[in-house]
């Protein structure tokens, strides 16, 4: 079976092509940052025009790259949400356009959805396992039960930690994106100087919280006489550390109530941008190996937003017989777990 992905929801254009035998045949990505990064952020309305000029050479290639035609495919997938509303209906209209000529069947893909089970591409892991999804729109812990049973168990009730990392970035003057930024000055700062809230840690269930960190290192900036290199150094490490203490301390929670729930620890997968921090991860690697669960951190290219997590995601949908019609309409919004309380917050949620 080799199916099409499409990704449009933020800023990455992406096309792949991925069989069923769980090879990657071809996989292209095509960052927006430069066009955004005058504006310190993603900007929705020139995402879009971007996926709208970029998408069909993108696909070109990577059926060029693969050596495969739309004749060769099963079906075609694409992010139906949720995302940034322009770009998401860029990428459905092509797939729909697609598959209405090639006579394919269509797959809307929640985007949610290809991070959880790219650890399935990558691996082939089993369900059931936990997933930490950190990104810049999305900061949540979720049980992976199976092909689109996916249970809660936190979520951020304001930003996500990609974008926390990206403003407090933007306090400090180092550039969009920001996790990089921070990351390189945190290496170089004293993490000692200064202390900065650990928000949510003790509380009981797996939710998240950044504003009021986001907040402290506000005040904290406006305390200093002036702001030297050295001082931006040590708020960027002081923040750094709060952050993957915050995130580590609602993971332990998240492990808990999955090794209670499922008769013992399992596996933790984490995707998004934000696993890219060297600090999260070794502080993941000390919390899992203390839980006794297994850390699975797919290759960073697949735990960033890419098309062949789409393609994988909408293959193990098409398998299980399921597709959509051509008259599905992209989804702003579109929760993994239809129980969980609805998210709050700015910028892309589920
Ligand atoms: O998954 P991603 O590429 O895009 C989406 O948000 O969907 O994640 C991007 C986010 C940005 O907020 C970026 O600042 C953050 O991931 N990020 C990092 C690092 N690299 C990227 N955050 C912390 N440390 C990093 N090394
Ligand atoms: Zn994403």
């Amino acid at each position: 079976m080799i199916v099409l992905g499409i990704e449009s929801s933020c800023d990455e254009t992406a096309a792949a092509v991925v069989r069923d035998d769980r090879t990657i045949l071809a996989d292209v990505v095509l960052s927006q940052l430069d066009e955004h990064r005058p504006y310190g952020g993603v900007v929705p309305e020139i995402a879009a025009r971007s996926h709208l000029d970029h998408l069909d050479h993108l696909v070109a290639e990577a059926l060029a790259r693969s050596g495969t035609s739309f004749a060769d495919m099963d079906a075609i997938a694409a992010t139906g949400g949720p995302g940034l509303i322009g770009g998401v209906m860029v990428g459905v209209m092509t797939a729909k356009a697609i598959a209405a000529v090639s006579g394919k069947p269509f797959v809307a893909v929640n985007h949610l959805e290809g991070h959880a089970l790219t650890a399935r591409l990558t691996e082939g892991l089993a369900f059931p396992y936990l997933l930490l999804l950190v990104s810049g729109g999305h900061c949540q812990l979720l049980t992976v039960e199976g092909v689109g049973h996916y249970r809660r168990l936190g979520a951020t009730i304001d930003d996500a930690a990609g974008e926390a990392f990206d403003k407090v970035a933007k306090m400090l003057d180092l550039g969009y994106p920001g996790g990089p930024a921070v990351q390189q000055a945190a290496a170089q700062g004293d993490v000692t100087r200064f202390s900065l809230p650990r928000p949510m840690k003790g509380r009981p269930g797996c939710d998240f919280s950044f504003s009021g960190l986001k907040n402290a290192v506000r005040l904290l900036i406006a305390e200093q006489p002036s702001l030297s290199l050295e001082d931006r150094r040590d708020i960027a490490a002081a923040f750094q550390i709060a952050v993957a203490d915050a995130i580590a301390d609602r993971t332990c929670a998240a492990m808990g109530l999955f090794a209670a729930t499922h008769g013992g620890p399992g596996t933790l997968v984490v995707a998004g941008g934000v696993a890219a921090n060297a600090l999260l991860r070794e502080t993941l690697a000390g919390i899992t190996a203390e839980a006794g669960f297994r850390l699975a951190v797919p290759p960073q290219r697949l735990c960033t937003d890419n098309a062949a997590m789409i393609a994988w995601a909408g293959l193990e949908r098409f398998r299980l017989g399921q597709s959509d019609g051509l008259d599905f309409a992209p989804r702003p919004r579109w929760p993994l777990d239809p129980q969980a309380k609805q998210l709050r917050g700015a910028g892309v949620k589920a």
